[in-house]
């Protein structure tokens, strides 16, 4: 059974496909897609169905990711039962997220900045309204964040399955 992450932002067309994205590079370029399934959604409705924004495709092929075949889905308590890790970019998000989950959920919820204790920031701000260099700081700190986010998921669960615990 692959290690199943999950990221959420409101409208799962800004910071959370970018974070889908970026993770997906990392994963990849460690050789473990088999072992660790990733998947993004939003806490909002209003853009289910819909392709990233169009800011995010763009500053985030700039930067080597590309997020065009995404689609965005709104998050659900049956995520809660799916996923190991759900990962959400602001504390906004994080107590939306909360407010929904089952009392048996046993996996992680958290900030993604949390496993970034580098950041200096709890939050990856929405960019929605604001310009180029929203985009470009969101992507920034969600890189990191995934890097240190893949590196706590090898340690904790990797490991344990190859019976190096
Ligand atoms: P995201 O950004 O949560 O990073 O996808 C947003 C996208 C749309 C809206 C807000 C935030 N909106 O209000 O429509």
């Amino acid at each position: 059974m692959p290690v199943r992450v999950l990221f959420v932002c409101l409208g799962n067309i800004c910071r959370s496909p970018t974070a889908e994205g970026i993770f997906r590079t990392r994963v990849q370029a460690a050789q473990l897609e088999q072992q660790i399934y990733i998947d993004s959604a939003g806490t909002g409705d209003w853009h289910v169905g819909k392709s990233p924004d169009s800011r995010a495709q763009k500053y985030g092929l700039e930067a080597g990711y590309d997020i065009g075949d995404l689609r965005a889905r709104q998050v659900s308590a049956k995520d809660f039962g799916e996923f190991d890790y759900i990962v959400a970019m602001d504390r906004q998000n994080l107590s939306d997220l909360e407010a929904m989950q089952p009392t048996d959920f046993s996996g992680s919820l958290s900030l993604l900045l949390d496993f970034d204790t580098s950041a200096g920031s709890d939050d990856v701000p929405d960019p929605y309204s604001l310009d180029a260099s929203g985009f470009k700081r969101a992507i920034s700190l969600i890189e990191g964040g995934c890097d240190a986010l893949l590196l706590d998921i090898q340690q904790q669960f990797l490991q344990a399955k190859s019976g190096g615990l």
